[in-house]
């Protein structure tokens, strides 16, 4: 039982990399000379899942691992350590995990996953206002008598619905904008054969604007696509030329034509010239390895990397780097 508690959850996958690196080396990557441009932030938390460049207010938001929400101003001299302020502390949710954020620009807001990484009893999406932090709705996606499940990523499409993975179930489900649970998007195809790649299952997903998803299956290095325009959620294999993208974890796309793929390597950038039937990479960035990346972001067009492990003390230090391919 306890064994299976641990392996549920995505979590022990990154602490076995993690792990494997000695702590001296840890602490000779932490002196190096980083080769690429980086945000330092204090933060008072050891796990940041995800982070995200707000353009419009110039800031990062990140998710608490520890449940919540804050946000990066970036503010004052270049190489000055930044500050997260604390915005979302939600405490109807406590004892869960705040996973996948992604904005919402055209209804100006927040849609952030909360998540029981443990025990895969609980799952929630949440959407919060970007001005003023008020939470709008909060939507059960799953509770102690559903299924075993981790609420893990979001991407929100042209009319505000959102489509969450379930990084242990492997499934999706569809919440409409006003946070009605919508459908429940199943498919054999995200199901890998063997049974311990699907420890790490459906985890990064964007919303292409030519109205589909793309999606990446965490140990199977498997990338997706999911069909939206028929109604019917058709699901297809990418070909990925260079792949499979084993270990990818968070997507960003840069354009219609390029994804980056945040991970183990940090990042890679997959390229497709014929809409996501088939695909390369092109490019690969190894930032700092033992701070592990999980998300990508992309800033004044250029891409950063959200590293999931602050390091220092008494304050954790945190990591934004620039990814250049
Ligand atoms: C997550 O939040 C739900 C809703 O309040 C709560 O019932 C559950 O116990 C929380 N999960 C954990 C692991 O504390």
């Amino acid at each position: 039982m306890a064994l299976s508690r641990l392996c549920s959850s995505r979590f022990l996958v990154f602490l076995v990399i993690l792990s494997a690196i000695p702590i001296g080396i840890i602490i000779s990557l932490e002196l190096a000379k980083p080769p690429t441009h980086v945000y330092h932030y204090h933060s008072t938390g050891w796990f940041r899942e995800c982070g995200k460049w707000d353009e419009q207010n110039r800031r990062f938001i990140v998710a608490f691992f520890e449940g919540g929400i804050g946000q990066i101003p970036v503010t004052g001299a270049e190489g000055e350590v930044l500050e997260e302020i604390p915005v979302v502390k939600d405490v109807d949710l406590s004892g869960n995990a705040t996973l996948g954020i992604v904005i919402d620009r055209p209804r100006n807001r927040l849609l952030a996953v909360h998540g029981d990484p443990m025990g895969n009893r609980y799952g929630a999406l949440a959407a919060y206002d970007l001005s003023t932090w008020k939470r709008l709705f909060l939507t059960q996606l799953s509770g102690p008598s559903d299924e075993k499940s981790l609420a893990d990523d979001v991407a929100v499409d042209a009319e505000g619905n959102a489509y969450v993975t379930d990084a242990k179930a492997s499934k999706i489900w569809k919440v409409g904008a006003e946070g009605k649970l919508i459908s429940v998007i199943r498919n054999p195809l995200f199901v890998a054969k063997e049974w311990y790649k699907n420890l790490v299952a459906l985890n990064g997903i964007v919303y292409h604007p030519d109205g589909y998803l793309i999606v990446i299956h965490t140990l199977s290095g498997n990338l997706l696509k999911i069909d939206l325009s028929s109604g019917k959620d058709e699901a297809k294999l990418i070909k990925v030329e260079g792949g499979p993208l084993t270990f990818g974890d968070g997507l960003e796309l840069l354009s219609p034509t390029k994804l980056v793929v945040a991970g183990n390597p940090s990042g890679r950038l997959v390229e497709s010239s014929d809409g996501w039937e088939t695909a390369s990479v092109v490019a690969t960035f190894w930032g700092p390895k033992h701070r592990l990346a999980t998300a990508a972001t992309l800033k004044d067009g250029k891409v950063y990397l959200n590293h999931l492990v602050g390091i220092g003390y008494p304050k954790r230090k945190h990591a934004f780097v620039e990814a250049q391919f």
